[in-house]
């Protein structure tokens, strides 16, 4: 019998209503490629047939198959819309933002006052350092000193004492051999998959891995296999149907639910193949423990183990970082391009890391704190009837229905002064939408309270704003 799994759905013109038609993907039962195709990343060769039909045919199709995943994302328009004209190439543009704001996934930049202030549940600033005396000041000293940008590519004149000391200490916190200071998280994330993969190399990634990591895996020349979140079984599966060289692919605290990965079993499975493990650390470092998941997991000194992590969560800064084995960051300085092609990281952001990460280091019990405030949200969160995710660090996603209802109630409560996450398509899968609450260590148990009635008080105010719509579970990503 063949699996079949339903990967998108298409508007069609003169379709009838619901105006769209699915695209039925037939393989193999447990062939993994099939996760690749989920998760959009390029279609493999092996599979064998590609259909269109209406959406009533996959019940039928169902009889005979078992579905394992329907999603029901509207497509788009693209320049290639025949509503281009060659005098006005952008027209599209209007169509695909007259789309988005029909499906409630309009977003908006809003400008943030210096001195609001509104209660923020919003921010990764865990630790409430991006404002601390301390860093601030380092960051204005190492602006006066050295200038405002770092006016090259780290390999060129971009790398200053303040980058060298940064990468110095970042990997004796974590408890590795050397570390690479990169520009952003994002860019951090691109090396690594992209200079630690090859041709041959199959990537497995987490159903919930962060855009970045998705699109390291999207340039990488390399087979993509998605697996199921946090799941070592998928994972070991995936890796005994390759036999290959491979690299598994994890975040440490997941971004969205703030949940963590099964790391320590991760690794065992990783070590039972042959595969390396890279684990974005971007929601551990400096909350898990002043390193992050690997000192926190005895993972630190790992020769198959390298960790990427921003510096602008809680070290309040800006950057990223790749942590590892000396040999593999040698290699990424000479290979990866978001290194070589990208302008070094400002020198504020670099000395500002740095002292923040001094601060968590001699005064940990900022982790503690983070985290007791994390476990109070989620306790008082759940006793009013909600349902959140359970934290592995300071992040909390509630569910919402859709992404309307997302997005009004986070409206509503940032009317009422209170500033929550909304996190809608593209950022969570199709029926994601959530409101996401971060906890910070300087959030004081009133304002914590505070925060929890309005979320709790808006909530009521709405319409069942979660309301679980039938299949609601995230089968797949779209970001
Ligand atoms: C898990 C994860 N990885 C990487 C990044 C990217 O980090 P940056 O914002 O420094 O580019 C983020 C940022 O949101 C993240 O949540």
């Amino acid at each position: 019998m063949p699996d079949v799994v339903v990967v998108e759905v298409e508007e069609l013109a003169g379709c009838p209503a619901p105006a769209c038609a699915v695209r039925v993907i037939v393989g193999h039962v447990g062939d993994p490629a099939l996760g690749g195709i989920a998760a959009g990343i390029g279609v493999p060769n092996n599979i064998e047939t590609v259909r269109l039909c209406e959406p009533d045919s996959v019940a039928v199709r169902a009889d005979r198959a078992r579905v394992r995943a329907v999603s029901l994302t509207p497509q788009f328009p693209s320049p290639s819309s025949p509503t281009s004209s060659s005098d006005r190439p952008f027209d599209w543009v209007d169509d695909v933002a007259a789309q988005r704001r029909r499906a409630g996934l309009d977003r908006e930049v809003r400008v943030r006052e210096a001195d609001d202030e509104s209660l923020d549940l919003a921010s990764n600033d865990y630790l409430g350092l991006s404002a601390h005396p301390v860093v601030r000041r380092a960051a204005a000293d190492a602006a006066l000193r050295w200038g405002a940008g770092s006016t090259g590519s780290r390999l060129v004149t971009g790398t200053t004492a303040l980058h060298r000391e940064l990468e110095v200490e970042l990997a004796d916190a974590c408890g590795v051999e050397a570390a690479l200071v990169f520009s952003s998280g994002y860019a951090a994330n691109l090396a690594a998959v992209t200079a630690l993969t090859g041709p041959d190399t199959l990537i497995v990634s987490d159903r919930h891995d962060h855009a970045s990591l998705i699109d390291g895996c999207r340039l990488a020349r390399s087979r993509t296999v998605v697996v199921d979140h946090g799941s070592p079984t998928a994972v070991d599966a995936a890796l005994a149907a390759h036999g290959g060289p491979a690299m598994v692919l994890t975040e440490s605290v997941f971004s969205v639910d703030g949940d963590s990965a099964p790391l320590c079993k991760l690794h065992a499975v990783c070590r039972a193949h042959g595969a390396g493990l890279l684990v974005d650390d971007a929601h551990g470092l400096g909350v898990l423990s002043p390193g992050g998941a690997l000192p926190a997991l005895d993972l630190g000194g790992a020769g198959d183990v390298v960790a990427t992590a921003t510096l602008s969560k809680a070290l309040g800064s800006q950057g990223g970082v790749v942590l590892g084995p000396r040999r593999v960051i040698e290699h990424l300085t000479q290979t990866a391009r978001t290194f070589i092609f990208d302008t070094g990281l400002a020198p504020a952001c670099a000395a500002a890391a740095l002292a923040a990460l001094r601060l968590v280091r001699a005064e940990p019990d900022r982790c503690d704190r983070v985290r007791r405030v994390a476990e109070r949200l989620h306790g008082r969160l759940t006793s009013a009837g909600l349902t959140v995710s359970t934290p592995g660090a300071a992040v909390i996603g509630i569910p919402a229905s859709s992404p309307t209802a997302a997005a009004e109630w986070a409206q509503a409560c940032r009317q009422r002064g209170v500033v929550v996450g909304c996190f809608r398509p593209p950022s969570v899968p199709d029926e994601a939408s959530r409101l996401r609450l971060t906890a910070r260590a300087d959030l004081t148990d009133a304002a914590l309270d505070r925060a929890v009635d309005t979320i709790v008080a808006t909530a009521r105010q709405r319409r069942r704003p979660q309301e679980v719509l039938p299949g609601g579970s995230c089968q797949r990503r779209s970001r």
